[in-house]
């Protein structure tokens, strides 16, 4: 049976870090999967030289007749450089060195080097529910582009010492390219990686984070995993590696918060929406009956909102429990912390 959902998640998700080694790669392959799992039809889109996510995906980066860099050259349509992801289950725009070429190029062309990514997603966005973007550790042109293709950025950070200075220079950078050319760009989330709860400062660091950004931070962390690790040797998301290991379940949190946080925003703006309909409705009917309540209760329950969750989501991510990720002081203590800080939901 087909699964049903009706919620659209952010399309295009650039997954950015300048800082190397702290789980971009990791991130994008996993969480591709992990979507894709939940029946979503998702792309995952190469845009790092060292073709990572090309390798951990299973397809042998020296051996591409297309990849992202002829994309971006404007050489070939993003669809024709396109390969299917087994198993895994999404399509995956491949790249390799010549991409750093590409970013020679880009840098040298007059105009419009910033919107090469965004103008080649264009006729793809429909195709695909969930367009993810693996960055190079770099604030160079190619993190620029997909940060100007994309609709937000989730930022996988170490929780460690220098870790908040890198996202304060992220953070900017995200900022100039809100005022320049892609206002809509939003933080689509903070995610803690290659978490140890048994570290003091990964503890002090990540109390930091709650505290700064508040709900920005994912609330599933991803710990420290071995199976992540070597995944990526095997050519295989970890979902295929060893399903049961909690890399596996904590990416599949984390789709399964990413799928849910979209859901509460549907459904706030369908209420939102419910009672504006209902405010003019008892503002019409007002003149014309005596029984304006009435056609607001009609109105009100005139918008259902259907939200279906496929069951294996819902169930890793209901209750994060000590195995799936960790959470340094507790799952509930962390939304009472919140609460108390009268954070918005
Ligand atoms: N949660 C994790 N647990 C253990 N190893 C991890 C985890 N996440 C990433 N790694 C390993 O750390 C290294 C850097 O991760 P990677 O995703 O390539 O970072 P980036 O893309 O930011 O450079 C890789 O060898 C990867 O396998
Ligand atoms: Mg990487």
């Amino acid at each position: 049976m087909a699964v049903k959902y009706t919620v659209a998640m952010k399309r295009v998700i650039a997954i950015a870090n300048q800082k190397g080694g702290v789980g971009k790669t990791t991130t994008a392959v996993n969480l591709a999967a992990s979507l894709a799992a939940t029946k979503r039809r998702v792309l995952l889109i190469d845009l790092d030289p060292q073709g990572n996510a090309t390798m951990g995906s299973g397809i042998n980066k020296s051996q591409l007749e297309r990849s992202s860099c002829d994309v971006l050259l404007e050489e070939i349509e993003l669809s024709a450089a396109l390969v299917a992801v087994e198993p895994g289950g999404f399509s995956l725009l491949p790249a390799n060195q010549d991409l750093t070429a590409a970013e020679v190029r880009l840098l040298t062309m007059p105009s419009g080097r910033e919107t090469k990514l965004r103008a080649a997603l264009a006729p793809v966005r429909d195709a695909f529910d969930v367009i993810l973007i693996d960055c190079p550790p770099a604030l160079n042109m190619l993190t620029v582009n997909s940060l100007v293709a994309a609709d937000s950025v989730l930022i996988p950070m170490q929780c460690e010492y220098y870790a908040l200075e890198g996202l304060s220079a992220l953070l900017g950078t995200v900022e100039q390219i809100r005022a320049a050319v892609n206002p809509r760009l939003e933080i689509e989330g903070i995610l803690r990686t290659m978490f140890d709860p048994r570290n003091n400062l990964a503890n002090e660091v990540s109390a930091q984070l709650i505290t700064h950004f508040g709900d920005k931070v994912f609330r599933t962390i991803i710990p420290r995993n071995i199976r992540l690790a070597e995944a990526p040797s095997f050519g295989r998301p970890v979902l295929f590696h060893d399903k049961e290991s909690r890399g596996a379940l904590s990416y599949l949190a984390l789709a399964g918060e990413m799928i849910r946080r979209e859901e509460e925003d549907e459904e706030r703006a369908a209420s939102a929406a419910a009672s504006a309909a209902a405010a003019a409705a008892a503002g019409s009917l007002a003149g014309a009956t005596s029984d304006p309540g009435m056609s607001a209760v009609n109105a009100g329950s005139s918008a259902p909102v259907e939200t279906e969750t496929p069951q294996a989501i819902g169930t890793a991510t209901a209750e994060p429990t000590s195995d799936i990720g960790h959470t340094p002081q507790g799952p509930s203590s962390a939304v009472d912390e919140r609460k108390a800080r009268s954070l918005p939901d």
